[in-house]
């Protein structure tokens, strides 16, 4: 389905067309405005957030056709076409992502504007590496800045993830062994 995103649209601007979390979304917008602007004022998507606006800091990491990158550097144009995911896209019906059960519950978030780049960094290591070891956590999100949590709460909050995932495929795997053996 496409969405047509009009609070900004203008007859000289061309429409540009990608995909947002699985859905078909175009823009009619100034080709150089930056991705991270259309993600939150064309489409309303505010959960990307704007720390340095500089490529510095990562909160406003998404995933662009599978790489992670600093929407605040991305002019739209380049998007054309492309599959993003944002943090939005993290959740699935309804249900947080793993990840961000974790952060909850071992304290990963504080004010929570690096949060939404952190588990972007974050879902990416996990979609390359399922069981990575806190060296690759804290290498995988060491382009992402924290000032409030002194880091260590977030690498753990990876880590319980990474945990709690091993043991749902743990789970997962004797239910389905359990039915191979009756
Ligand atoms: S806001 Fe994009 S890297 Fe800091
Ligand atoms: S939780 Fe505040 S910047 Fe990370």
């Amino acid at each position: 389905m496409s969405t047509n995103a009009g609070a900004t649209s203008n007859k000289r601007w061309p429409t540009i067309r990608f995909n947002v979390n699985g859905e078909a979304r175009r823009v009619k917008v100034p080709p150089m405005k930056r991705l991270l602007d259309v993600l939150r004022e064309d489409l309303h998507l505010t959960g990307t957030k704007e720390g340095c606006g500089e490529g510095e800091c990562g909160s406003c990491s998404v995933r662009l056709n599978g790489e992670l990158v600093n929407s605040c550097l991305i002019p739209v144009m380049q998007a054309e076409g492309a599959d993003i995911q944002t943090v939005e896209g993290l959740a699935l019906d309804g249900k947080l992502h793993p990840l961000q059960e974790a952060f909850l519950c071992h304290g990963g978030a504080q004010c929570g504007i690096c949060t939404p780049g952190m588990l972007m960094a974050a879902a990416q290591l996990l979609e390359l590496n399922q069981h990575p070891a806190m060296p690759e956590i804290r290498e995988a999100l060491a382009g992402n800045l924290c000032r409030c949590t002194g880091f260590i709460r977030i690498f753990e909050s990876v880590a319980a993830a990474v945990d709690a995932e091993s043991a749902g495929s743990a789970t997962k795997l004797t239910t389905e062994q359990m039915h191979h053996t009756r």
